[in-house]
């Protein structure tokens, strides 16, 4: 099928077809996720914890989520790509913001960018879609604000949550993230709005469902909250197939014959 644009992932929203999206961060792994046929990829600055080994998602940069962006936009060809802006490149100013998210669709072959927040990010956001440069927003749990919430909770304040995510759609945004509310408040919003809802522990009734890839392939840390699912245990497999190599190493049987040149 041809590829998956801006304005066609909004359009998929009232269709009866529910989105999916799932996070890549190199080539291969978006090679894969994009032959699967989801309609989202999204570079997520997750690659801090997942990928990077940090505790939260703030420690990572634009320069190193462009140059993780770069290999995922080279491998995807159907999907849409959308590259969150990292901690605090969209804090500095609309300027900065569209420097910053500028760098990003000319350096990537991305498509989009993806910022947390509603109603004080709501300029924002209107700036960068002056520019032309497509803005998914983020509302509920926004992880860069970890250390004002004191942790990762369900975000429960229907009238705030409302707001927020009214602001960002009024100011633009093509689509959002709806991470860590209740499904009441999820199943509200989305019939509020006009753009697709793209929920994360947010419940079923939302226009699609986004998961981390290392999630989903059970490659994960030890502790993962409720609203993953893994449909895979890639963690067993990878260790079990270096064991198999080592073992064979030791034993002697690799390489054998077919593996070497006489
Ligand atoms: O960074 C990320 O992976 C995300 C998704 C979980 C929505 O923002
Ligand atoms: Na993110």
């Amino acid at each position: 099928s041809s590829r998956m644009t801006v304005p066609k992932f909004t359009a998929l929203k009232g269709t009866g077809q529910k989105i999916s999206m799932v996070t890549a961060y190199d080539y291969p792994f978006a090679s894969l996720v994009d032959e699967a046929g989801v309609e989202g990829v999204l570079v997520g600055d997750s690659m801090s914890m997942v990928v990077q080994g940090h505790e939260n998602t703030l420690p990572v940069t634009l320069d190193e989520m462009i140059y993780h962006a770069e290999m995922v936009g080279r491998a995807v060809n159907h999907a849409l790509v959308v590259v969150d802006m990292p901690f605090p490149s969209y804090h500095l100013g609309k300027f900065k913001a569209i420097e910053n998210a500028g760098r990003i669709l000319k350096e990537t072959r991305c498509q989009a960018v993806k910022l947390e927040g509603g109603v004080e990010q709501a300029d924002t956001i209107a700036a960068l879609v002056s520019a032309g440069i497509p803005v998914m927003a983020h509302c509920g749990l926004r992880p860069q604000n970890v250390h004002q919430l004191g942790g990762y909770r369900v975000q429960r304040d229907e009238q705030a949550l409302i707001s927020d995510a009214c602001a960002a759609a009024e100011a633009g945004a093509f689509a959002m993230v709806l991470e860590c509310i209740p499904r009441g408040i999820a199943e509200k919003i989305t019939g509020m709005l006009s753009i697709p809802t793209i929920g994360i522990g947010a419940g079923a009734d939302c226009d699609g469902q986004v998961l981390v890839l290392h999630d989903i392939l059970g490659m994960a840390s030890d502790y993962s909250p409720r609203f993953v699912k893994a449909y895979a245990d890639l963690k067993s497999t990878v260790v079990d197939a270096v064991r198999g190599f080592r073992d064979e190493v030791r034993g002697g049987e690799f390489p054998a014959a077919e593996h070497t040149f006489e």
